[in-house]
C-alpha cells in the first residue's frame, strides 16, 4: 500500500455541505429576500455552460396565484403551493436561435445536441443555485413534476416557443430536519478506468439487495410504508410502465424536436 492509498480524511466546506444535505419541503415564515435571491442566482450562473451558450432562463415565482395554477400540474404537492419562492429552470433556445437566424442559419440541423445541451445547462445552473442556497442556510427541493404538463406550464408562465421548464425548485428557510435518505455506495456507482472495475466486487444483484434493505430500514425508521425490496420495487413500479405519455409530443410542440 502506498501513502496515497492510505485512508486520509479529506474535507472542505463544500464536502460537508453536500454530506449533510437532503431535500426540504417545510419552510419557516421568514421571507427570502431579493438580495439573497440575487446573490444565489448570480453565483449559480457561473456554472459551466456548453460552448458558453447559456441556453437557460430562470423564472423566479413569488406570486401565489401563479403557484395555485402550477399546483395541480405537480399533483397537488403542498410544498409547491406554499413555496416561499419557486424557481423554474428552463432550457431556452431563443437567444441562440436569434443569433443563428440573423446569420442566415437554422437550428434545425442539430436538434438532438441542442436539446440536450440546453437541458444540461439548465440543470447545472439549477444545482448550482441549490448549493448556493444551502451555503446561505436556505434549503429546498427540486420539482420534476412540472414536466407532467409542459404545455400548461408554458401557458401559465407565458413561455415563448423554444423554451420549456426542465424542473422547478422550492426554496426557503428550512423548518424541518428530516433524516438523510441513504445513497448507493460509491462501490456500486464508481468505476475505475473501465466499466465494472469497482471497489465493491459483489455482484450487482447482491449490491441492489443490500441497498433495498438499507433503504427499507430508512423508510421504516421514518414511519414510511415500504417493502423489503424497497428501491427495486419503487423503481419498477414507477418506470416499467409508460409515464408522462404526452411529454415527447408536448416538447416537440415547444420546439424541442430531439427525441
Ligand atoms: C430533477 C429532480 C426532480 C425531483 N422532483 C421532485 C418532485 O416533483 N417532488 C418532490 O417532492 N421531490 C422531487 N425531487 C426530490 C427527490 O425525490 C430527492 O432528491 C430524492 O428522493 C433523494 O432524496 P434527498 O434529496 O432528500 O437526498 C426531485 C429531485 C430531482 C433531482
Amino acid at each position: 500500500m502506498t501513502n496515497e492509498d492510505k485512508e486520509v480524511a479529506i474535507s472542505s466546506e463544500t464536502i460537508e455541505l453536500l454530506n449533510r444535505r437532503r431535500s426540504i419541503r417545510k419552510f419557516s415564515e421568514k421571507p427570502v429576500s431579493n438580495a439573497h435571491l440575487d446573490a444565489l442566482l448570480g453565483a449559480a450562473m457561473r456554472a459551466p455552460t456548453s460552448s458558453n451558450i447559456q441556453a437557460y432562463s430562470v423564472i423566479v415565482i413569488r406570486d401565489k396565484k401563479i403557484l395555485a395554477e402550477v399546483y395541480p400540474i405537480v399533483n397537488n404537492q403542498e410544498h409547491v403551493l406554499n413555496a416561499p419562492v419557486f424557481l423554474c429552470f428552463c432550457a431556452d433556445l431563443t437567444r441562440m436561435e436569434k443569433a443563428i437566424i440573423a446569420r442566415g442559419g437554422s437550428m434545425d440541423e442539430n436538434p438532438l445536441e441542442i436539446g440536450l445541451v440546453s437541458s444540461i445547462d439548465a440543470s447545472l445552473v439549477g444545482m448550482s443555485a441549490y448549493l448556493t442556497a444551502e451555503s446561505l442556510g436556505m434549503s429546498g427541493v427540486m420539482i420534476g413534476a412540472v414536466r407532467n404538463d409542459p404545455s400548461e406550464m408554458a401557458r401559465i408562465l407565458k413561455l415563448p416557443n423554444k423554451v420549456y421548464v426542465v424542473f422547478g425548485m422550492v426554496l426557503g428557510w428550512p423548518a424541518e430536519a428530516p433524516k438523510q435518505k441513504p445513497r448507493m455506495d460509491p462501490g456500486t456507482t464508481v468505476h475505475y478506468d473501465l466499466y465494472g472495475n469497482q471497489k465493491d466486487e459483489r455482484s450487482l444483484v447482491e449490491k441492489l439487495e443490500s441497498y433495498d434493505v438499507e433503504l427499507a430500514n430508512h423508510y421504516t425508521s421514518i414511519n414510511k410504508v415500504t417493502t423489503p425490496d424497497s428501491w427495486t420495487n419503487d423503481i419498477s413500479k414507477k418506470f416499467a410502465n409508460p409515464s408522462r405519455k404526452e411529454l415527447r409530443a408536448q416538447l416537440k410542440m415547444r420546439g424541442f424536436d430531439w427525441l
